[in-house]
This record gives C-alpha cells, structure tokens and sequence, in this order.
C-alpha cells in the first residue's frame, strides 16, 4: 500500500490529522521539513498545479527534486495537489501528462480536481485518473463539491455563503461518488475556503472560517473514506479540531506558511523567510493542530 495512504488511515484511525504544507516557493521545503522534524509530527509536502504557474514552484519535478534534498520519511512525504480538469481561469487542463509525470516520478499520491465539472464528468475523469494512480502503487484525491477562493474576484460574504451551505458537498452524491470513483481520499467543501491566490489578494488576511460538523460527520459516514479539509489556514480552532475527530484525515495549509515566508523574504531576503516559515510551521504543527509528537503513532 502507499505510504501515504497509510498514513491517511492511521490518522482516520487515531482521530489525528495529516498536515499537508502547500510549497509554492522552493525554499520553503527545507524549513517545513525542519518543523516537521523539530516538532516529531508527520506530514507531507504537497505542491499544486497553481503553484508552479502562478508562484515561483517551477513545476512538480522541481519540487520532487527539492523534497528528495530532505527525505525523511519518519517525518515527511510527498504529495501532488490540485491538478484541475477546468482550472480557476476556466481553462481546460490536459491533465493525463502531469500525472503520468508524477507518477513516474514516483509521488506517492496525486489528487485530481473535477470540481468544476458536473457529477458524472467528476466521476468518469477520477475514476480514470484513480486507475492509474492503482496502477502505479499511488492512491487518488478527489473532489466534490465547491472548496471557493482560488478563483480570480473577490469571494461572496463569507457569513452568507456559509449560512446558505451553497457549494457544500452533497451526501447523496459523495457516497455515489466514492463507490464509482474509486478514489480514495475525498476533499468535501463543509464551510471551507481556499486563501486567495490572484494578483491584489493575495496578501489579505483570510477570513476564520468555519465548518458544519453534522454534515461533516455524514459524510463521513456517508463515504467511509478519509476525508480532507482544503483551506486549512485560518480556520477556527475549535471547528478544525472537532472536524479532525469526525472524519478529517488530511488538512491543507497553504496561506499560512506562504505569508510567513513572503513577509519573511520582502524583510531579509530567502533566509529571513525561511525562520519566519520554520516558525509559523511549527505553530501551526504544535499549537493550531497539537500534533507535538505524533509522528510514530502515524508511521509505525
Ligand atoms: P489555504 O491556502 O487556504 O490554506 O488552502 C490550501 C489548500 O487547500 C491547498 O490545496
């Protein structure tokens, strides 16, 4: 079985969490992995699509190649996030090299997002990508459902989408899904929303979200799989450690560590942005999500 997947099962498990650091500067492995080492947890490096077109990632080999500088597998993995079938600029995306790419490679997981993409279009690209993920040893996210905020705008009132549980994965659908699908990991939108990445936001402090810990809980239920929390910065505590004890095995951070290293390197430059990226990682590691030395409960 994948490691990564493992460890996913683990962490559904033992109510704990797989943190994933989004790295969409390569200088920011070193410093996450260092964290991830200093505060005895387990997590994985992931990087998406976005990531290497519109920030400085370079592409998913750059990073492969970066993480193996680091390898540490008592404390670190690697995953490919977001590759979309219809992007945040509604462009369709020739998916099948780059996760050809990545599999080769040797990721151990990849997630493809068909969220933009009606149900049963969702379900025949997961199901085809999920198929050669098995065929490679690696396992397949999928995601249903609308995580917002990577799109060029601004996004609508936070308090109303949430009221109105727009966009929120449906039950029904998810556990169809999951059965034709064959993925193995889900992301469900549940209240959460990505940091905004287009030029002019993405330096705003992003809104404290929070989650629907019932439907969150039917889903669950309803799938039987690890789900994942995309969004992850800036969550509300309480929702997110609630959340990781009804179903959420993978949490992602991106927004978070970007902003520590972006201040950090408009200060002083890579180094500078790397200590105040060490620093917000281990934050985020011991005090947001307490996973201060869980590291061989996820890996043994
Ligand atoms: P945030 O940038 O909001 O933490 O979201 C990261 C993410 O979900 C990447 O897939």
């Amino acid at each position: 079985m994948s490691i990564n997947n493992r460890v996913m099962q683990r962490a559904r498990e033992l109510g704990l969490v797989v943190p994933a650091f989004n790295v969409p500067y390569l200088p920011m492995v070193e410093p996450v992995v260092r964290a991830l080492v200093d505060q005895d947890a387990f997590g994985f490096i992931a990087t998406a699509r976005l990531e290497w077109i519109k920030f400085q990632a370079r592409s998913l080999a750059a990073v492969y190649h970066e993480y193996a500088r680091y390898r540490n597998p008592a404390h670190v993995s690697l995953h490919l996030d977001h590759v979309p079938v219809i992007d945040e600029d509604q462009q369709r995306v020739d998916y099948r090299p780059l996760f050809e790419e990545a599999l080769s490679l040797g990721y151990p997981s990849i997630m493809v997002d068909g969220s933009r993409l009606d149900l049963e279009e969702n379900i025949r690209i997961t199901r085809e990508v999920a198929d050669m993920a098995h065929q490679a040893g690696a396992v397949a996210e999928a995601e249903l459902g609308a995580v917002l905020g990577h799109e060029a705008g601004p996004l609508p009132d936070y308090a109303t989408l949430f009221a109105s549980g727009k966009g929120f994965t449906a039950v029904d659908d998810a556990s169809r899904f999951v059965n034709e699908s064959g993925c193995d990991w889900l992301s469900v939108a549940v209240g959460n929303v990505h940091g905004a990445i287009a030029d002019g936001l993405r330096d705003q402090k992003k809104v404290a979200a929070h989650l629907q810990l019932d439907h969150l809980a039917q889903l669950a239920e309803a799938t039987g799989i690890p789900l994942v929390l995309h969004g992850g910065s800036g969550v509300v505590q309480e929702d997110v450690r609630a959340g990781i004890k009804r179903g959420i095995a993978k949490i992602n951070i991106g927004t978070e560590i970007r902003q520590a290293y972006e201040e950090g390197l408009r200060e002083g430059g890579v180094q500078r942005g790397q200590e105040t990226c060490y620093t917000r990682t281990c934050w985020v590691l011991d005090e947001y999500l307490g996973l201060h030395g869980t590291a061989s409960q996820l890996t043994q």
